[in-house]
């Protein structure tokens, strides 16, 4: 059997996304036949090799797939040194999922779990630019020049943020409620690209992610992905 990356092997078990499984070696709590590895490079012999994550051994999994409707206060993170409630703890399945990017601990909405790793890179993966569609309320009165200015793109750190469709659902001189709709996923992005325009976020809902949304779903709740649906995801994200 040929070696494979010790991250990688992590991974497609459903660890962990693959950047999370480097850390978790790194953070010394993975064995390889006993033996704490923790440098990378590291190879393994998945089929041969001993693998324990905190002392669990791991094993091929399934590949399972959620959809959760996350209520205020829970964290998207697997491991939470202050032991604030995970994503993952409101997900009852045997499987060792994790979320597909994330959402702040703030925001409320849509977010898939699963333990596909491979669709997980993927639907991060900014060649794919995957709608998500987000309802936000913000304070005060949003102008159109503010709503122009968002769609153009402004710039981030990261650089200048892409495609953008803004819709305004509400407003008054207390606050507005805008949709809008991005394909790329960078760490707040949301939040920060409003702030870019002067408007101070109040409330942050992802009501889709492509065509998913929450219908059916409570908060705090979740439901599998339909066959069609993961097939769909899968599709969405190929060449
Ligand atoms: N953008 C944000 O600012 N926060 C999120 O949670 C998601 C997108």
């Amino acid at each position: 059997m040929v070696e494979q990356r010790l991250q990688k092997v992590l991974a497609g078990a459903g660890v962990d996304s693959r950047r999370k499984c480097e850390e978790l070696i790194l953070d010394g709590v993975v064995r390889v036949n006993r033996k704490v590895v923790d440098t990378l490079p590291a190879f393994v012999d998945p089929e041969k090799d001993i693998i324990t994550v905190d002392g669990r051994r791991i094993r091929a999994a399934a590949k399972v797939y959620f959809l959760l409707n996350k209520p205020k206060g829970v964290i998207c993170t697997n491991r939470d040194p202050q032991g604030r409630t995970k994503a993952i703890d409101l997900v009852r399945t045997a499987e060792r999922v994790f979320c597909i990017g994330r959402l702040d601990v703030d925001t409320t909405g849509v977010i898939i779990l699963t333990n596909d790793s491979e669709l997980a890179n993927r639907l991060t993966h900014p060649r794919y630019g995957l709608a998500k569609t987000y309802v936000v309320k913000v304070k005060g009165q949003i102008g159109g020049d503010a709503a122009e200015k968002l769609k153009k793109g402004v710039w981030l750190a990261e650089g200048k943020t892409g495609r953008t469709s803004v819709k305004i659902l509400k407003r008054n001189y207390k606050e507005s409620l805008i949709e809008i709709t991005i394909r790329q996923g960078l760490n707040r992005q949301v939040r920060r690209m409003l702030l870019k325009v002067g408007l101070r976020v109040k409330s942050l809902k992802r009501t889709q992610i492509g065509k998913l949304t929450a219908r059916g779903i409570g908060v705090g709740k979740f439901r599998p992905l339909s066959k069609a649906e993961v097939a769909w995801l899968k599709k969405a994200t190929t060449a």
